[in-house]
């Protein structure tokens, strides 16, 4: 007879494993191996399972899962975060903490922390202009990033030029005014805090509604060095994905322990490779863990603090912190009311998975 229905929890997150071409491994699904991840047999008359997983032929990362609770076994779906009530935190007042120096601000309104991880102040930094656009390179492979880049740009008085990304999944995101936005030929509305899709090989548009000044960051995967700017707008808006455009709403809330976030942009508009969702952290310090992805963090509201292994920065309205893959980090809200972040990641479908 089985001894419970429910596994043990071997951890409270996944187990990151670099796995040998061909390798096949069980992994424990009871959570009562001494071989994490693996199944040492434990599972005998616990009614739980291996699961039987063999790595790609050129080798593999995977996180598998530590918490036995995921829905996608052997690996991590996030669902380790439902498990605590509250989201795991770090003292930032521990003596190791207080080590920690401030990163300066370089004169592009840069702050560089550890393995590339850096902040990035978009009120800084200087701007190009074309046409009725004002922009600065966010993100970008000239700034370390391997697979996506973001550009944020003003809009001004004028006729709004043409921008294309070639065939780059695009992600819009409009922090300031509620815009007019012209995917190649189709017309669509943009609230302030809307994210906004561009599919692969279209073009798109802004202007603000009845001209008024419209802010926006614009995120591609995979990374682009710099706008493609077209004499006309092209007429091939992808009908597959009609539905573009994606506001707050309350109701698409999802907790994570005492945070909560909404997806925007992702697969249910039609990106498969880019995922962008907005946030809310309170007051507090998440404990320093890493991802399999690329990620930018618009902070929309609140101010706060960015760690890293030896090195932190205060982060503001305004502010973007891009954090390269694998990089240990800790971002800390101070402000009563929390901070409210934008987050778009590439690869990935799901921000909740970490490690
Ligand atoms: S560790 Fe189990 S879902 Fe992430």
């Amino acid at each position: 007879m089985a001894e419970s229905r429910q596994p043990r929890i071997a951890r409270h997150k996944a187990y990151y494993t670099e796995l040998e071409p061909g390798r096949t491994c069980l992994w424990c699904g009871c959570g009562r191996s001494r071989s994490q991840p693996y199944c040492d047999g434990s599972h005998q008359g616990t009614g739980f399972r291996p699961v039987r997983y063999t790595a790609a032929e050129k080798g593999e990362e995977v996180l598998f899962c530590g918490c036995k609770h995921t829905k996608t076994p052997p690996f991590c779906d996030g669902s380790h975060n439902d498990l605590l009530a509250d989201y795991p935190e770090d003292d930032p007042g521990s003596e190791a903490n207080r080590a920690i120096p401030e990163a300066a601000r370089g004169t592009g309104g840069r702050a560089i922390l550890n393995g590339g991880c850096y902040v990035f102040s978009t009120e800084r930094a200087p701007r190009t202009e074309r046409g009725a656009l004002r922009y600065c390179t966010v993100i970008g492979p000239e700034f370390g990033s391997i697979h996506q880049s973001q550009f944020h740009f003003e809009t001004g008085g004028g006729d709004p030029p043409v921008v294309a990304f070639g065939e780059r999944d695009v992600v819009l995101f409009f922090t300031g005014g509620e815009a007019e936005v012209t995917i190649s030929g189709r017309a669509f509305t943009a609230p302030i805090h809307s994210g906004v899709y561009v599919a692969p090989g279209e073009a798109f548009r802004v202007a603000g509604k009845a001209g008024a000044a419209v802010t926006f960051l614009a995120s591609t995967g995979p990374r682009a060095n710099a706008p493609e700017w077209l004499d006309r707008m092209p007429d091939n808006f992808d009908a597959a994905h009609p539905e573009r455009v994606v506001a707050l709403d309350p109701s698409q809330r999802q907790g994570m322990a005492n945070r909560y976030f909404q997806m925007l942009v992702d697969k249910s508009v039609g990106s498969t490779v880019v995922t962008q969702f907005i946030g809310h952290i309170p007051p507090s310090k998440a404990e320093p863990h890493r991802h399999l992805y690329e990620e930018a963090l618009i902070i929309l509201t609140g101010a706060g603090c960015m760690w890293t292994e030896n090195l932190k920065a205060p982060v503001g309205a305004g502010d973007v912190v891009f954090l390269p893959r694998k990089q240990l980090h800790s971002l800390e809200a101070t402000s009563p009311e929390g901070m409210l972040v934008v987050g778009t990641i590439y690869p990935g479908d799901n921000p909740a998975i970490n490690y």
